[in-house]
């Protein structure tokens, strides 16, 4: 089967096309950080701007680089939300002219679940599942317990922030310009970790949600405060409490959860070395996405879109069984 993902809800234009859920042909990305950069975050009304500038000719490219016609491809899938309005509706709008004019299924995926599959793509599903997965983002800080690649338990989230969000907000006071992840990781590197005190969220035994504002908060009066701290060491402070949280989190998910065969750990966040090395403590496999897949991009939502045609049939996405107007009706299926 060879789905074609289209991806748009946020702040990258992305199409992509994918062989059997896990062979990808091709993964073509346009991304706006640069557009962004100067206003110190994303600007929904010149996102979807860019988008629209963006993605017939990313379409057009995806399909020559992978060789293949629209003939060829048996399925449409698109990221439906959650997201921007203004940017899923370009991406939505286009995947839904091409399945009416092209008479193709067109199935929709779910932003932040597809994530995981940045993760899972190449794996083998027996070796995986059931799992623990994280996607840890801008937008979101969600954990979940998977029995296979379509059903997702919610186990905790974020009641504040997002962990990507938190990075982002303290790179901004730190001067760093945005996206702050990236680069707080990168100065931190160079410092050294427990030098500046930092305060632990208190943990609720029975809780299991995610909190990045007091951390926030903290590091907006520590910066406004003269301290002799240097910035190697204040980033390397936060980084090791931002991603110690998750760390946390996660064992006694694990410790709740003692059937999972292995971790997914997926979101823009996933990129970070450092989180990386702290997941080493874990005894069953613990698998992040090649770095290409760890931010938005259309093969994780191609992939999760070919599990979802596994699990509900083809006939289910097919194009009379959705309004071809609005996004409001256009639900998933499963
Ligand atoms: O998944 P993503 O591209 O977009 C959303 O769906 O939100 O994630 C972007 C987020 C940003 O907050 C960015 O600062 C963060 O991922 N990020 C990082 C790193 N690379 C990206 N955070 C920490 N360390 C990184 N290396
Ligand atoms: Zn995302």
């Amino acid at each position: 089967m060879l789905v074609l993902g289209i991806e748009s809800s946020c702040d990258e234009t992305a199409v992509a096309l994918v062989r059997s859920g896990g062979h990808v042909l091709c993964s073509k990305i346009a991304s706006q950080i640069d557009v962004h950069a100067v206003f110190g975050g994303v600007v929904p009304e010149v996102a979807s701007r860019e988008h629209l500038r963006a993605i017939q000719p990313i379409y057009a490219q995806a399909m020559q680089e992978a060789g293949v016609t629209i003939d060829e491809v048996d399925a449409i899938a698109v990221s439906q939300g959650p997201g921007l309005i203004g940017s899923l509706l370009v991406g939505v709008s286009f995947a839904k002219g091409l399945a009416v004019g092209q008479n193709k299924p067109l199935v929709p995926v779910d932003h932040v679940h597809a994530h995981i599959h940045g993760a899972l793509l190449g794996l083998e599903s027996d070796d995986v599942f059931p799992t623990v997965a994280l996607v840890v983002s801008g937008g979101h800080t969600n954990l979940y317990f998977m029995e296979d690649a379509v059903t997702f338990k919610l186990l905790a989230t974020s009641i504040d922030d997002a962990c990507g969000e938190c990075f982002d907000k303290v790179g901004k006071v730190l001067g760093l310009g945005y996206p702050g992840g990236p680069k707080i990781e990168a100065i931190a590197k160079e410092g050294v970790i427990g030098k500046v005190p930092m305060p632990k969220m208190v943990e609720q035994k029975d809780r299991m949600e995610f909190s990045y504002s007091g951390l926030k908060t903290h590091m907006i009066n520590l910066l406004r405060k003269k301290t002799d701290y240097s910035q190697e060491d204040i980033c390397a402070a936060f980084q090791e409490e931002a991603l110690g949280q998750i760390i946390r989190k996660l064992t006694v998910a694990l410790k709740n959860n003692p059937q999972a065969k292995s971790i997914l750990i997926a979101g823009g966040v996933a990129a970070n070395q450092r989180f990386r090395e702290l997941t080493s403590k874990f005894k069953i496999p613990v698998h992040f996405p090649s770095l290409q897949y760890c931010s938005d991009n259309a093969a994780m939502i191609a992939s999760m879109a070919h599990y979802q045609i596994k699990s509900a049939g083809l006939d289910a996405f097919r194009t009379t069984e959705w309004d071809s107007y609005s996004r409001y009706d256009f639900e998933a299926v499963l």
